[in-house]
């Protein structure tokens, strides 16, 4: 009998998570400036529900720091190559780094050029892709967010891993409504999901993931044993191998499977990234494609659900709702997780997190993940 879940039930303002990641993070070599960049994403992820992607992640990115596979001191360089192309070479830096200069610079040379584009080499994991499609949002710009990763996905047709769960992201601002953010993996689910049904003793649908033989399961204990697979088929196989040829193949970065596994202690990660920024009101007056985007979202919205469904949303919503809320209530983490974070705090002697137990905000159950 598996045992049960548990409710995650002790809060941390993100006042307190911002403090407890760049203590961590300055404790272990990360300039003052580079940990309050590192410690915005990581809460980031946190606040808007995508609890995968946030300070949950400090104790593998610190033992990859430990083992010398990523430097803290690193400092992002940039090279202009044309006058709308630069490229950012992350010297092994935090992905996070590297890709907040790049965007920064994509939305500087799009604020003159109507576009800016950024390829990033030699870079790291930079998390959920949506601070980034975020970070533009809040200059007014639209944007594409594109990454490579580890081997995770086969490829359609095959058994193997090799195309990275990399996800696609972009965004456009919005004017009173709230702004457009897809960013989604290409896997059919998150590999989240598969260790919650692990945790539940339930099975999963037999199209998430093949065993180690290669062969569908809806068994998640064997399915971890195997591969993830892509969502619609030979469609979200091809968007992985397109993650890859924008940030990979392109930018000089590891590419065709060669991006180091986050848990492989030998070599560094050195994954690609591949940033746009486009000014929206190339074509138009900014006012006018403002209220394009908020008729946009009232018609998406306001379409009639199917049924079963209460409430349709505009991509990024769901999330954006969820950091509305966790701004108020604080975010929720399980005790053990907290334990995992003190423990790294302990190990460099930087402040344990401060946490209050809060009420149950679980019922909140917008959230798709
Ligand atoms: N850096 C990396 O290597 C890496 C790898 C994998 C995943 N990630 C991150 O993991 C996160 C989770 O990815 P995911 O694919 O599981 O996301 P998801 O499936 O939960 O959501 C994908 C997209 O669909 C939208 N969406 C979800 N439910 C919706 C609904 N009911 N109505 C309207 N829109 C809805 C979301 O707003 C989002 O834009 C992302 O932030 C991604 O960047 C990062």
């Amino acid at each position: 009998m598996a045992d049960e879940p548990e409710i995650p039930n002790l809060y941390v303002s993100a006042v307190a998570a911002q403090s407890y990641v760049e203590g961590v993070l300055k404790g272990n070599g990360v300039p003052p400036e580079n940990a309050t960049i590192v410690a915005q994403c990581l809460v980031a992820a946190d606040l808007r529900g995508i609890d995968t992607h946030g300070i949950n992640r400090i104790p593998s990115y610190m033992a990859r720091i430990r083992q010398g596979v990523l430097d803290p001191k690193a400092q992002p360089t940039l090279h202009e190559i044309t006058p709308v192309v630069a490229q950012v070479n992350a010297h092994n830096a935090f992905g996070f780094l590297a890709a907040h200069m790049g965007m920064a610079h994509a939305c500087k040379l799009a604020e003159t050029y109507g576009i800016g584009m950024v390829s990033v080499k030699h870079s790291n994991h930079f998390g959920m892709s949506a601070w980034l499609v975020q970070q533009a949002i809040d200059k007014s710009m639209m944007s594409l967010v594109f990454t490579n990763s580890s081997p995770a996905l086969p490829v359609w047709g095959g058994k193997d891993k090799l195309m990275g769960v990399s996800p696609i992201a972009c965004g456009a601002p919005s004017g009173r409504e709230r702004p457009f953010i897809l960013d989604m993996a290409p896997s059919v689910a998150a590999r989240g999901k598969i260790y919650k049904a692990k945790r539940r003793g339930e099975k999963i649908p037999i199209d998430w993931a093949l065993d180690a033989q290669g062969r569908p399961t809806d068994d998640p204990a064997a399915a971890l044993e195997g591969v993830m697979l892509p969502m619609g088929g030979p469609k979200g196989s091809a968007l992985s191998i397109m993650m890859d040829v924008f940030s990979g193949v392109l930018s000089g970065s590891a590419f065709a499977g060669h991006v180091t596994n986050p848990y492989d202690p030998s070599k560094p990660a050195d994954v690609g990234h591949f940033l746009v920024a486009i000014k929206p009101d190339l074509f138009m007056g900014l006012e006018e494609f403002k209220e394009r985007m908020d008729y946009l979202y009232k018609r998406v919205v306001g379409s009639e659900a199917m049924a079963g469904v209460d409430r349709i949303f505009m991509p990024g919503e769901i999330e954006q709702l969820v950091e509305e809320r966790r701004r108020e209530t604080g975010i929720p983490y399980v005790q053990a997780e907290i334990d995992a974070l003190n423990d790294e705090a302990d190990k460099v002697g930087a402040g344990n997190i401060e946490v209050t137990e809060g009420s149950d905000i679980q019922g909140f159950s917008m959230q798709s993940h």
